[in-house]
């Protein structure tokens, strides 16, 4: 017997990371000593306090139990909580929601307000949950907003067509071009939003990692917001913890419901002892200044950063240094595929841009999540691919 897949997952665009995928793997099979800098995923665990109170709380039998769609009430507090003393945001507990990452709330947002053929502004190169999972799944047509180089990698809302738009995806700091942005970039999006009446989901899974005294603002700190946006964010980078699945929605309260609603008829929400760790992960804050072990965090990625950026300017590539996420994106002047191909040749694993988008072309991401002596070796095998 054969199956048709429905038209919605055929049209789905081509994994276009397969093919780099295929070649790591072969690589890993033939022994090569790859350094693989081309996964979004921490390398760093989460602090010691998180893993005890892990086990606390898994120990506790009366954590075992279904949660609440919306998420337990404690959780939702904790949120509300690290919001005010965060970004100095004032949430009611039903203007927030749990989710199984940001990746699920950003996929299943889309589902309770877009309808059959609706447009989607989503950034491009951008990550790729925004048109596939949230638009061309729930049948709706993403339509590309280019982040340019020559713009700081953010949209130009003056030229953008807002014809027939439903919703709009944008995240700063971003992935994968780690541009970052200041409130008043913000204000020029609610205002985008409010005069279009489109629904701005803005995704800040970044926001806490940062570097130089940049501090990441929230959408929601900005007047009117509240009426058009909502805010996703997670504890998967902000605290190490990729796996464990957990994260929140905020914002406009009607948004909120929407989503909890229709999660509600999808899932059964976070475990509660999840949920419980990371309220405790939140309140590791005493004011708006990250807590000790994230600033710990920070300076490591800045320090790889670091060694990795010089090099390659002194390799004659212009790069930045980025002031947020753990991404480096690069122009490498040629076939992204070709160049994460030839890089993959002294056993070095980039991601190339195309896999974002368009717009992504001619760029590749380099993640600092391996440790320094690893970027120091790889930056030592592109200077004699490059020097060659
Ligand atoms: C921009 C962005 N948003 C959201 C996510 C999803 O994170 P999670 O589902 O782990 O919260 C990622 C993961 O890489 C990401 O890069």
């Amino acid at each position: 017997m054969t199956f048709e897949f429905a038209d919605r997952v055929k049209r789905l665009p081509p994994y276009l990371f397969a093919e780099i995928e295929k070649l790591i793997k072969e690589k890993k099979a033939q022994g090569v000593d790859l350094i693989s800098l081309s996964i979004g995923d921490p390398d760093l665990p989460p602090p010691p306090f998180i893993i005890e109170a892990l086990k606390a709380e898994v120990a506790d039998l009366k954590n075992h139990n279904y949660s609440f769609s919306q998420g337990e009430p404690d959780f939702r507090l904790a949120v509300a909580n690290w919001y005010k003393k965060r970004f100095h945001v004032d949430l009611e507990q039903d203007e927030v929601v749990a989710l199984l990452g940001s990746k699920e709330g950003l996929a299943n947002i889309s589902r309770a307000f877009v309808n059959v053929g609706d447009r989607v502004l989503v950034p491009d190169p951008g990550y790729p949950v925004y048109a596939n999972g949230s638009t061309i799944l729930n049948d709706a047509v993403p339509v590309a907003m280019p982040l340019l180089q020559e713009n700081g990698f953010k949209p130009d809302f003056e030229n953008l067509d807002s014809k027939e738009v439903k919703m709009m995806f944008l995240n700063y700091p971003n992935n994968p071009t780690s541009a970052a942005v200041d409130k008043a970039f913000l204000k020029q999006a609610v205002e985008f939003a409010q005069d279009n009446g489109v629904i701005l989901c803005y995704d800040n899974a970044y926001s806490e990692i940062s570097f130089d005294g940049y501090k990441a603002p929230s959408i929601l700190g900005v007047d009117g917001a509240m009426d058009v946006a909502v805010e996703f964010h997670s504890c998967s980078k902000t605290f190490n913890m990729t796996g464990d699945r957990i994260a929140f929605a905020v914002g406009n309260r009607q948004l909120i419901s929407g989503l909890t609603k229709v999660k509600s008829q999808i899932d059964s929400g976070p475990p509660v002892y999840i949920q419980r760790v990371a309220a405790k992960a939140l309140g590791s804050y005493t004011d708006d200044e990250p807590p000790e072990f994230l600033k710990k965090n920070n300076l490591v990625y800045a320090e790889r950063r670091d060694v990795l950026v010089d090099r390659l300017c002194s390799l004659g590539f212009e790069c930045e240094k980025p002031k947020a996420t753990f991404y480096v994106w690069v122009n490498c002047k040629s076939d992204s595929m070709k160049f994460a191909t030839e890089l993959l040749e002294v056993g070095v694993a980039v991601t190339p841009g195309i896999g974002f988008g368009e717009h992504g072309e001619n760029y590749v991401r380099f993640s600092l999540t391996q440790p320094k002596e690893r970027l120091e070796e790889a930056s030592e095998r592109l200077s004699a691919l490059f020097q060659r």
